[in-house]
């Protein structure tokens, strides 16, 4: 059994090996493609838990896409200004999107997400984000 098992054992390490250097391969390259978030990850766009703490520990750049899924009977996500995400209201100019399934790219700099119902912003549905330039390429 031992001899058997003599000529299999270096040709396992190698191919472990090689996969671990494939694996370091991807992750680099990953870094420089956008990351796709799904907003509050299984609780998604919702009252569950509150939207900002979402963000937090995540390094967002511009590009990077997020993925916003929720009840489209009782929610929607409006694209605010400052001004709007401050007062929790939908400032003229906003986009307003409410099919339940919307992806939404990063724009480079300050980004405002809010709930257009006001009490509903202001009971968590709100989130800025601060995307910063995207990592550069390899
Ligand atoms: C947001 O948009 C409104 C309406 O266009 C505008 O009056 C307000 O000054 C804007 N706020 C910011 C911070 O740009
Ligand atoms: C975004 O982050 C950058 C880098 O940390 C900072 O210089 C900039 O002031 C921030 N912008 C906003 C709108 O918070």
């Amino acid at each position: 059994m031992t001899r058997m098992l003599t000529p299999i054992l270096p040709a396992a390490v190698l191919v472990i090996i090689m996969l671990l250097q494939f694996q370091a391969i991807d992750s680099r390259t990953l870094d420089s493609k956008p990351v796709t978030y799904r907003v509050g990850d299984e609780f998604g766009w919702d009252l569950t838990i509150d939207m900002q703490s979402w963000t937090r520990g995540k390094n967002f750049h511009a590009g990077d896409i997020l993925v916003f899924v929720y009840d489209s009977q009782s929610f929607d996500v409006a694209l605010v200004n400052q001004t709007g995400f401050d007062t929790c209201t939908v400032n003229d100019g906003a986009k307003v999107l409410d099919s339940g399934k919307n992806k939404i790219q990063l724009a480079f700099g300050a980004n405002y997400f809010i709930d257009s119902v006001a009490s509903v912003c202001a009971g968590g549905m709100k989130m800025a984000i601060n995307a910063t330039a995207p990592p550069p390429s390899l």
